[in-house]
């Protein structure tokens, strides 16, 4: 496994693999890797020839007081596990590779990135749009593969691509979770002991939603109502939103769900670094199909 540090060398093994006539599959990650991006490395290994998994703590991405000091970074025990999952390369370029000194040109998904984490992170998605571009551009990836969990970066990066004319395939992949149900994410790790036992409710709460659209019900606000009741049940926990949009547009959903609906949630959780620490914000989503579900309950 090679390990790449700048522009040019990713440059140049993407040739290389390109030359072998090979297809090149990307797994952007930001470290701290986990079951849920070898999942992702997984699929990028069915779709290619080779994959370049990159490794980077995208300051952009992080706004005033969240946190990027405390972000886990464990770069020789992530090289470790790319190494005995196959991969072919990693890209952990330094910070002033990706951004150098005079950087003045940024990437802005406008829609997609303004509601759910838009709405408080206001920033945060030019910080992602702008280093994914960056990324598909220096790597030229034929495939890309993401996370499912985090669903409204997923429908910034399509949309990017599209809009960019960037000729790499997006690829969802699945939520992978904890035995408990609650989805794996890097900022687990910092939760308050409590706090990680209460985590539960996020997905609790899907599935409370799940179960009432299958039964038939459709009302917008009898299916937020059973929501907030699971999330309350996390005394430490403090919700940021819970939200049904349509599932394309990421359009708030109307009174009524007739077509798939997301529903998506961020909750912020008490860190095991105390009080003074940025809290820990996870994020959880799940598509509701009320088009597939029984009828509405006479
Ligand atoms: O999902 C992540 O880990 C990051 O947002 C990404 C896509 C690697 C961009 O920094």
């Amino acid at each position: 496994m090679e390990t790449l540090r700048t522009v040019g060398e990713l440059h140049r093994f993407s040739e290389a693999v390109r030359g072998r006539g090979g297809r090149l599959a990307l797994v952007p990650t930001m470290g701290c890797l986990h079951a849920g991006h070898l999942a992702l490395v997984a699929e990028a290994r069915r779709r290619a020839d080779a994959v370049v998994v990159s490794i980077f703590v995208n300051p952009t991405q992080f706004g005033p007081g969240e946190d990027f000091e405390s972000y886990p970074r464990t770069l020789e025990v992530d090289l470790g596990k790319c190494r005995a999952a196959g991969v072919d390369a990693v890209f952990a370029p330094p910070v002033e590779e990706l951004y150098p000194p005079g950087a003045s040109t940024t990437v802005e998904v406008a829609g997609l990135s303004e509601g759910l984490c838009g709405r408080s992170r206001p920033t945060h998605f030019r910080g992602v749009a702008t280093v994914v571009a960056k990324l598909l551009c220096a790597a030229r990836p034929d495939v890309a593969c993401f996370g499912e969990k985090d669903y409204q970066q997923l429908a910034v990066v399509r949309r990017l691509t599209r809009d960019l004319c960037l000729p790499t395939e997006i690829v969802g992949v699945a939520t992978v979770r904890e035995p408990d149900g609650v989805a794996l994410s890097s900022r687990n790790l910092r939760l308050r002991p409590d706090a990680r036992r209460e985590a539960r409710v996020l997905v609790r709460a899907l599935e409370a939603a799940e179960a009432l659209v299958a039964a038939g019900e459709r009302r917008r606000e009898a299916v937020l109502a059973a929501v907030r009741v699971e999330l309350a049940k996390a005394p430490s926990a403090e919700v940021d939103y819970a939200e049904l949009v349509d599932a394309a547009s990421l359009e708030p959903a109307p009174e009524l769900l007739r077509v798939p609906t997301l529903l998506a949630l961020a909750v912020r959780f008490p860190s095991r670094e105390g009080p003074g620490a940025p809290p820990v914000r996870l994020i959880d989503n799940r598509v509701l199909r009320p088009e597939c579900a029984a009828e509405e309950p006479s």
